[in-house]
């Protein structure tokens, strides 16, 4: 089969993650005789270069064409047109939140997983990680704080910033039914979390997921507080299956999930809606701080590009062997430097994406 991906390598350290990820996915092409096409198209920062905006329509138009879109990371350092001296819509996350309205992405799966090999790596003591820890963060993403009115203005002589937080009934269900179905597929178990002590949109959230879970019974659903929930991921990850919550609380705990993997380098995602045209990217940004090195770690990227196989062509063996094949080279003992410790073998990220690729027979 031939499948057609919208490649964005983006800023910062995306075209070095991009680069092992498409090494691997050619690997698997050959492998399995399949045939991957890359269109190539820019956003973010490297898009502001050209184009003086983050996301053009065309650009927009030819990722609609593709089977999936693989995406590196985007902003960070100031690039020949100052990107952050542009107005707020003109930066380069504005063209990651287009692109996820334009292709109605509301659903953002994370799955933080605990490789064995990885325990070293992981900053939590060996009696808390205990059986290890497998949970999936199913975050909403075209909605809440990201998507509302916002404006800066002068009241009263002093400047006043307003960033309005919505959600309606019908977003809440359709990632509900989302957190629900990724469950009913695991353990079965859904936290749903939210401030519903607090804010009005939680309490309508806690609200729909109490309804939605009527379909479901046969999934265990409890909620959680935000603020509980970010100390609960430390004390014992090992208790969640399913964590599903808004925009903002998901960007917020996916980061503190991605850490106790071992590193943000290792926490993958997919950005799926109604068809199966999906996006995917590692969670991470575009880490300025170490661009241009060989030092990024690409395993993110490329587990998102196993989920890309998953959640877009169906590809199920595919995609294990991409994950089997990250899982062998860990188990080697290869490093990149973020998740390093001793006696491990540091490695680069183009060799790292030489080692995963070599692994998929
Ligand atoms: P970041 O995730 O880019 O970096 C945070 C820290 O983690 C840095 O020290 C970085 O070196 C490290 N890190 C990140 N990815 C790594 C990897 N693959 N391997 C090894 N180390 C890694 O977050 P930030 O510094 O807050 O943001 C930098 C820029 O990236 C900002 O402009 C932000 O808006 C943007 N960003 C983009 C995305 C995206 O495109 N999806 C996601 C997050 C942040
Ligand atoms: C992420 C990023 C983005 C987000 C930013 C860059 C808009 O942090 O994908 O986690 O907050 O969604
Ligand atoms: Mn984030």
């Amino acid at each position: 089969m031939e499948y057609s991906i919208a490649v964005i390598p983006g800023d910062g350290i995306g075209p070095e993650i991009i680069r092992e990820a498409k090494k691997v996915l050619d690997k698997v092409g050959k492998v399995c005789g399949h045939s991957f096409r890359y269109t190539e198209l820019l956003m973010g920062g490297a898009s502001i270069d050209v184009h003086g905006v983050p996301l053009t329509e065309e650009t927009l138009a030819a990722a609609k064409k593709c089977d999936a879109v693989l995406l590196g990371a985007v902003g960070g350092n100031v690039g020949v047109s100052n990107w952050y001296s542009l107005p707020p819509e003109l930066r380069p996350e504005a063209g990651l939140l287009k692109i996820r309205k334009g292709l109605e992405l509301f659903a953002n799966l994370r799955p933080a997983l605990l490789f064995d090999d990885l325990r070293k790596a992981c900053p939590l003591k060996e009696e808390i990680i205990g059986e290890g820890f497998d949970l999936m963060v199913v975050r909403e993403l075209t909605g809440g704080l990201y998507f509302g009115e916002r404006k800066t203005v002068i009241e009263n002589g002093l400047r006043k910033a307003y960033d309005m937080l919505t959600y309606d009934e019908e977003e809440i269900r359709r990632i509900t039914q989302v957190g629900f179905e990724t469950a009913r597929k695991r353990r079965k178990k859904l936290c749903s979390v939210d401030k519903a002590n607090v804010i009005d949109s939680s309490r309508l959230w806690r609200q729909v997921v109490k309804e939605v879970a009527k379909d479901y019974p046969d999934v265990e659903l409890s909620d959680m507080l935000v603020d509980n929930c970010a100390m609960q991921l430390v004390k014992d990850p090992g208790q969640f299956d399913v964590i599903l919550t808004e925009n903002m609380f998901g960007d917020i705990l996916s980061d503190e999930a991605s850490m106790i993997t071992g590193s943000i380098g290792m926490l993958p995602s997919a950005s799926l809606g109604k068809t199966k045209l999906g996006l995917y990217e590692p969670s991470h940004g575009s880490a300025p701080d170490i661009a241009g090195q060989n030092k990024a770690n690409p395993m993110a990227t490329i587990l998102s590009a196993a989920m890309m196989l998953r959640y877009s062509f169906d590809l199920e063996a595919e995609a294990l062997k991409v994950e089997d094949a990250v899982r062998s080279v860990l188990s080697k003992g290869y490093r990149t430097v973020d998740i390093t410790s001793p006696g491990s073998t540091l490695v680069g990220t183009d060799e790292m994406g030489d080692l995963i690729a070599e692994e998929i027979r």
